[in-house]
């Protein structure tokens, strides 16, 4: 089955992963997709429970690495990904019945990957290359 969901190449960056992170996140939308394409709903419920404390510990991750290199728009960065989580609980707890619901939520989850990336990731990455960081190539 072709994935519905994909990251496009310009949202890759240089911190492979952070890559892998982000794809991990798009493979969890993409299998509630197929559950629900093929009317298996508890799967769909299955796996869409696993998203949330993924892109958590996603978060986490990115978070502590940018405290390690001491990265100034750290702050900025944190509120961002609290506002993406706390979105996350509210429609985690709203009522997802019919099918377009669903596919609506999928679609918001996939937007807070895209969001993450392209508002704040992405300058993280970029203070990596300009300050040299190695890991950054890792
Ligand atoms: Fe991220
Ligand atoms: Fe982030």
């Amino acid at each position: 089955m072709v994935s519905k969901f994909h990251l496009p190449d310009a949202f890759l960056l240089r911190f492979k992963k952070i890559d892998k992170d982000h794809q991990g996140l798009v493979d969890v939308i993409n299998r509630c997709d197929d559950a629900l394409s093929s009317n298996s709903f508890n799967k769909f419920e299955e796996e869409i429970k696993t998203f949330y404390p993924l892109i958590a510990s996603h978060f986490r991750y990115e978070e502590a690495l940018m405290s390690a290199v001491d990265y100034d728009d750290l702050e900025t960065h944190r509120d961002h990904h609290l506002a993406a989580l706390v979105n996350l609980r509210e429609m985690c707890k709203s009522n997802r019945d019919s099918i377009e619901t669903k596919r609506h939520i999928l679609i918001s989850m996939f937007d807070k990957i895209i969001m993450d990336i392209a508002k704040a990731d992405m300058m993280f990455d970029e203070f990596l290359i300009e300050n040299d960081y190695k890991l950054a190539k890792r």
